[in-house]
């Protein structure tokens, strides 16, 4: 008797904020999606990390959170942090530095040391760039994730006194610049593939080689910070060679942020650290439509069997908490993404088919401004005529 396949699990952590109203729309596609095609996936729903399970134990996940979450396959989070709504002074409300902790928890105990966030501008998606070339933008963020500025050493001494002494101390190793870099290079050259595929070629600006087919970006801030750029600028240098086919190129990121705003179609793959990773990627994700259309993952390209971290680049939104307004796109396209992780390819590619499609129906309509509920909906009868 064939042997029957072991069910992929998965944990949903709603979290916060306007991650408990795109989550419910992110487990209806999975319900329609399982239905489909006969997955073997099942998941639970935790009521932790959030801010309502804080004020109800004191922490914001149980303390052996972590070892709990490593009998998952994947793990699907919505957001942490302000639970909302703003107009409510009184809510039950954390420091940032605790209610976010588990994030940084999880990616790091995890060892998810690549964040990876698409920006591409999918048609009928907002495109607040005026020039007809923004079209075109299609680029992929990928952030270093596990050190950096997040290492969260450091202190406060004498604090509140005005004598008061604060340190964040920034840790960047050559282990970690070089699995991330090497890791940019084939991406590039798995999009450069893609891209040959479909008859999509794309040039880019890269340095000394002039026009190239493919990209990789490295972004520093070596004229301020020399010692982790240079240390970054040799392996990347070291690396590139290895890929003759991938042109290479440099921003600083305070240049890098200007670019991305003038020419953003000139950026192919871009790799960054952590703290910079995190701002130019707010950036990116509206150059493609905004927040609520950004995707992002936590994973480790190196070992598949570490549970990977999925979450949209969006925080809570308190603006707009419980309001059911929350775009759930961002959080259907990191679903997406969760699913071709787990190699479910073929969902995978439906779910983001009837997202595309509803961009689409968008652009021809007048209606701009929908209702989270509304716009589950069209994605759920979206997959449900694709099947
Ligand atoms: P935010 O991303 O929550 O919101 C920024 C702006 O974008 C707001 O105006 C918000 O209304 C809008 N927005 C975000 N997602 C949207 C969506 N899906 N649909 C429509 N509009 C959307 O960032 P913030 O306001 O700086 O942070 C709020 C809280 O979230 C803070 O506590 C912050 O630390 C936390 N945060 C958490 C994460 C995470 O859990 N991954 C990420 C970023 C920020
Ligand atoms: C993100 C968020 C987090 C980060 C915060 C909430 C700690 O902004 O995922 O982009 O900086 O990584
Ligand atoms: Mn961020």
């Amino acid at each position: 008797m064939a042997a029957t396949p072991q069910a992929i699990k998965l944990a949903l952590m709603p979290g916060d904020g306007i991650g408990i109203e795109v989550m419910a729309a992110a487990e209806r596609v999975l319900e329609a999606l399982t239905q489909q095609h006969k997955l073997a996936m099942e998941w639970e729903t935790l009521p932790w990390p959030s801010t309502s399970w804080h004020r109800e134990h004191g922490e914001m996940m149980p303390e052996d959170a972590l070892s709990q979450l490593r009998d998952y396959h994947a793990l699907l989070l919505g957001a942490l942090g302000d639970p909302g709504p703003s107009s409510d002074a009184k809510r039950y409300k954390l420091p940032d530095g605790i209610s976010l902790a588990p994030l940084l928890t999880f990616r790091k105990g995890l060892d998810l040391w690549a964040c990876e966030r698409p920006a591409r501008l999918l048609p009928g998606a907002p495109q607040y760039l005026a020039d007809e070339r923004a079209k075109d933008i299609d680029m992929l963020v990928i952030r270093e994730n596990s050190e950096g500025e997040y290492v969260n050493q450091g202190g406060r001494l004498r604090p509140g006194s005005e004598d008061e002494v604060a340190t964040q101390l920034e840790v960047f190793t050559r282990r970690a610049a070089h699995r991330l870099i090497h890791h940019a290079f084939e991406r590039a050259t798995e999009r450069l593939k893609e891209r040959e595929n479909n008859g999509t070629q794309k040039d880019f600006l890269c340095d000394e080689a002039g026009k190239q087919k493919a990209q990789v970006c490295l972004i520093t801030k070596r004229n301020a910070q020399p010692y982790w750029g240079e240390m970054y600028t040799d392996v990347f240098e070291q690396i590139a060679k290895d890929f003759p086919d991938i042109g290479v190129h440099h921003e600083l990121v305070d240049a890098a942020c200007m670019k991305f705003v003038q020419s953003p179609w000139q950026f192919d793959v871009v790799v960054a650290s952590n703290l910079h990773g995190d701002i130019l990627t707010d950036l990116a994700a509206v150059l493609a439509g905004g927040l609520g259309v950004a995707p992002s993952c936590n994973i480790n390209p190196a070992d598949k069997h570490q549970p990977a971290l999925f979450e949209p680049t969006h925080g809570s939104a308190p603006d707009i908490a419980g309001q059911g307004i929350a775009n759930p796109t961002a959080m259907l396209l990191t679903t997406a993404m969760m699913l071709e992780w787990l190699n479910l390819t073929e969902p995978a590619e439906q779910l983001r088919q009837a997202v595309a499609k509803d961009l689409q129906t968008q652009k021809n309509s007048d209606q701009k401004s929908r209702s989270t509920e509304e716009v589950t909906q069209a994605i759920i009868r979206n997959l449900n005529s694709m099947s």
